[in-house]
């Protein structure tokens, strides 16, 4: 969820409307509105569905006021609708509330406090504004009230909170724990957001609050407590970042004009982690994975599929036996930890909460870590040892396309480095670039085959042997996410073991074909489909191609064919996004999903 509220000298509105256009990725299932107005009134409008429709509805009102709270939710306790958007208010009406996370003891605190408050709604959120209007009822000051409500929130509970006092409504009262949450400052008014984007036609000034602190925000001032109630403050950071790169251009989709910047991408990683031919990363980073002994690669989702393929690299290159793991499993369901490990999280947005999860548990461990990801002052760049940037610039398209093929090549400059070198490297990745170029070019020949074979078909299989098996898992992904067609990706040889009896008349099965050894085999578990009725389609490196190919890569050989999934990204990108243009569905915003999932 993202939340976003100001309080200054001018009109709230646009700012808070804008502000959750820019937090949409964040979840966009419904969204709502506060406003104190001008005339003393207090304006609540929510609205099912995106942000777009919430600035329909409020157009039949007046909400004219210089503060006021919003948020963009992505649904965990109570279905997407217009009773369970924020913000929520107390039964009395004088608070409103909005929260990004989760309390996980809810029931029980609702149980214990509330039993005589009606509730208008199956959030956890509701409980919490309950709670702030019931112990204010009872003498508590707002900001005790507030403090004694986070007090009562189990360690599990992750929020980020943004409340407000019909009493007081020139104020912010905010607090964070487990979830991103910004204050952003400016000689007009005050802002706190869950994210910088929201903040920045305003401001590129912020003050951090840190977990377990509460802010009171006014319009010229921030003042901080911690959990005890000793008061302080803190200097603000300027943060330099471009807020016109997120901008779509000519393009009808963020994911299309992603796919094709992978080019640039490719080349701006060269540039930065370059000098005089050799891969160049801090000495600190490689003499800690030196002294590790083993390490763990932890992601979720796109992510992890990078580091799936990561893997390969350094244990190939750099020798260092490397497992990977998907985050919301590690963070409760351990494997042995060897004597020195070293941990490296994979993340997009660098804010996913299984993946903070598990930062936590290295942290209390006291384990080195590393997190590669495309936002450096997230927090888990923020909180981890050392940080990587992918350099992919602003990822807005829900399905993650240039940040998978920049977290893959950052693993790769980083095996490199820490194998001393690797001097062909820079080459390598030079023709890559032009090598991704060219198959963006290409793209019409994919979209024919994405709508001949695709569009209508209601399973599709990815097949492949080993880097071309991880990579079926991204194509698989892909695919499923934005077209709500089932897609399943696996090792080739398993295809006989169980998934050969969906095999239909006219099943798509697409086959990926980079590694030589077993480009044989793969062919062979595609003949074994084609005999009951599969179309089967092949994605195929050149130098391991016949003319009867459907889809034919840029050639890989050698030791470059560690590279294929890295070629192949681009076409399961591509057919992802045919199919799902064909099928009439909103490319940027599948169903159900968000960008980044601040939520366990
Ligand atoms: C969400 C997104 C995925 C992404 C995953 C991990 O589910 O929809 O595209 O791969 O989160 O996100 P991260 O920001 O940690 O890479």
């Amino acid at each position: 969820c993202g939340i976003v509220g100001y309080t200054g000298v001018n009109n709230a509105l646009p700012f808070l409307l804008n502000g959750l256009e820019k937090l949409e990725y964040r979840g966009y299932d419904s969204a709502g509105v506060y406003v104190h107005t001008d005339d003393n009134r207090d304006v609540l409008v929510k609205e099912k569905g995106r942000v777009k429709d919430l600035e329909k509805k409020v157009k039949e009102y007046d909400m004219q006021g210089k503060s006021g709270i919003a948020h963009t939710r992505w649904a965990t306790h109570g279905q997407p609708s217009i009773e369970n958007a924020h913000p929520h208010v107390s039964a009395d009406g004088r608070y409103y509330l909005v929260h990004n996370g989760v309390i996980e003891n809810y029931k029980q605190l609702k149980a214990d406090y509330l039993s005589d408050v009606e509730f208008k709604s199956q959030t956890d959120t509701e409980v919490a504004v309950q709670l702030v209007g019931k112990f204010a009822s009872q003498g508590l000051d707002t900001l005790a009230a507030f403090r004694k409500m986070i007090n009562l929130l189990d360690d599990n509970s992750s929020y980020a909170f943004l409340l407000m006092d019909t009493k007081q409504p020139d104020l912010l009262y905010t607090a964070k724990t487990k979830s991103p949450l910004l204050i952003g400052i400016s000689e007009t008014g005050n802002v706190v957001a869950s994210d910088a984007p929201a903040a920045l036609d305003l401001t590129k000034d912020f003050i951090e609050l840190r977990d377990g602190e509460i802010a009171v925000v006014s319009k010229n001032d921030v003042q901080l407590y911690d959990a005890e109630g000793n008061n302080y403050t803190r200097q603000p950071f300027h943060l330099d970042i471009d807020p016109t790169a997120a901008d779509k251009g000519a393009y009808p989709f963020f994911m299309l004009k992603e796919i094709d910047e992978q080019a640039i991408v490719t080349r701006t990683l060269i540039e930065h982690y370059f000098v005089n031919g050799l891969p160049h990363i801090n000495e600190k980073i490689i003499q800690a994975i030196k002294q590790s002994d083993r390490l763990y690669i932890v992601a979720a989702g796109t992510s992890y599929h990078a580091g799936l393929i990561g893997r390969r690299f350094f244990e190939k290159w750099a020798g260092i036996p490397t497992e990977t793991h998907i985050a919301s499993e590690f963070a409760y369901d351990r494997p042995i930890i060897s004597k020195k490990p070293f941990f490296i999280f994979i993340s997009q947005s660098g804010e996913t909460a299984d993946s903070i999860q598990v930062l936590d548990f290295v942290q209390k461990e006291s384990y080195p870590s590393l997190t590669i990801s495309n936002v450096m002052n997230s927090t888990l760049t923020r909180e981890s040892d050392f940080a990587l940037p992918i350099l992919a610039g602003p990822e807005i398209a829900v399905a993650s396309t240039k940040a998978y093929t920049a977290q893959i090549m950052t693993q790769v400059i980083l095996a490199a480095a820490i194998a001393g070198g690797h001097s062909e490297l820079q080459e390598e990745l030079s023709r890559l670039a032009i090598d991704l170029q060219a198959e963006i070019d290409g793209k019409e020949k994919i979209k024919q085959i994405a709508d001949k074979y695709l569009v209508n078909a209601n399973r599709t299989f990815y097949i492949g042997r080993g880097a071309d098996a991880d990579s079926t898992l991204e194509a698989a992904l892909k695919l499923k996410e934005i077209s709500y067609t089932l897609v399943e990706g696996f090792a080739a040889g398993e295809l006989k073991h169980g998934t050969i009896s969906l095999i239909e008349q006219a099943t798509p099965v697409i086959g990926l074909i980079s590694q030589s050894k077993m480009a044989g085999l793969t062919r062979s578990n595609l003949e074994e489909t084609m005999a009951r009725g599969a179309k089967a389609v092949t994605i195929v490196t050149k130098n391991l191609a016949t003319k009867d190919d459907d889809i034919i890569l840029p050639a890989l050989t050698g030791e470059m064919e560690m590279f294929g999934p890295i070629l192949e990204a681009i076409p399961i990108q591509l057919l992802a996004y045919y199919t799902s243009l064909g099928r009439n569905l909103d490319v940027d915003h599948p169903r159900n999903l968000a960008k980044s999932v601040t939520v366990q």
